[in-house]
């Protein structure tokens, strides 16, 4: 989930970011909880579910509500190419030029906020998500907004949906949401689907929070009524269930992209109402 506005930004030279991880909590049938979880909040408010803001609730949005939540995933997409465009001065990210710009894979595609604007772009893109249910609404509104290069199917740690390379690949606010031993496989997964020169976007979260706010999501995953409490007094859709946030440690992110064969070419870092992270521009430079 999105919580709150991207709250500040800053180059990765300028402040050193902390390396946190408490120990997260792993169930046996992660993946089933997983699913289910994301089910649960697709089934009533999907959108909400991607951008947790009030004015996102429900399953129909009205058409002006709709326009401002795909226009925040255009905004995304402007701000990836142009971060590409700028680094690689490759004329592909340019997002004022004449495109297209190639495969493109959207892990976590959620409803296709990214996704869609993405496929805009691109010869052919491939949204995967744990979700069934998030998944149907996004090939729903990729019908509806007449993209038809866009496919979208399950994911899992070795993407066995997914076939093919990409030139792009992107994935925002949902790592943080994945145990990182899966996630790092699911990254490994993806990153070894880059194409030569391609390049890549993903978002991870390093830091939950204030330790405080970190012990009342530990109660609150632990007792579903003190959750369904907090979510009434926030204005939440009652019957939401705990989504879990996972910190990731720097290092082993980046020994993991140089043993893919892959440059980190930025790094921008992110603040979600508390919670630190940092969206890696990367690009494969040898196979991996
Ligand atoms: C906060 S939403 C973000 C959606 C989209 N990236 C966006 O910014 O609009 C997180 C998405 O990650 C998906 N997700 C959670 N765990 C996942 C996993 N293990 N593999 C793929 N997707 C997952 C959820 O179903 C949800 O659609």
């Amino acid at each position: 989930m999105h919580l709150g506005r991207l709250s500040a930004r800053h180059r990765s030279s300028k402040k050193a970011l902390p390396l946190m991880a408490a120990p997260p909590i792993y169930s046996t049938d992660m993946d089933q909880d997983e699913r289910d979880r994301w089910d649960r909040i697709a089934s009533s408010d999907p959108y909400f579910g991607v951008l947790v803001e009030p004015r996102f609730r429900g399953r129909q949005l009205s058409g002006a509500t709709r326009a401002a939540f795909f226009a925040t995933g255009m905004g995304h997409v402007d701000q990836v190419l142009r971060g590409f465009h700028r680094l690689t001065g490759d004329p592909r990210w340019d997002p004022d030029g004449p495109g297209p710009i190639g495969r493109i894979l959207d892990i976590g595609c959620g409803v296709g906020r990214i996704t869609l604007p993405l496929a805009r772009r691109a010869t052919e893109a491939v949204g995967v998500d744990i979700s069934p249910l998030m998944l149907s609404e996004a090939a729903e509104n990729a019908r509806l907004a007449g993209l038809s290069q866009s496919t979208f199917v399950r994911s899992d740690p070795e993407l066995t949906q997914v076939t093919g390379q990409f030139d792009l690949i992107h994935s925002y606010i949902t790592f943080q949401h994945i145990p990182p031993p899966d996630g790092c496989r699911l990254l490994a997964s993806a990153l070894r689907r880059l194409a030569p020169n391609g390049v890549a976007m993903i978002h991870m979260t390093t830091r939950t929070g204030a330790p405080i706010g970190r012990m009342i999501r530990g109660l609150r995953r632990r007792f579903p009524a003190l959750n369904t409490i907090i979510h009434r007094l926030r204005g939440w859709p009652p019957s939401a269930p705990f989504i879990p946030m996972y910190p990731y440690h720097r290092p082993p992110l980046v020994a993991l992209f140089d043993r893919e064969g892959i440059q980190i070419l930025d790094e921008v870092h992110t603040d979600h109402g508390g919670h630190i992270g940092i969206m890696f521009f990367l690009r494969r430079y040898r196979a991996g």
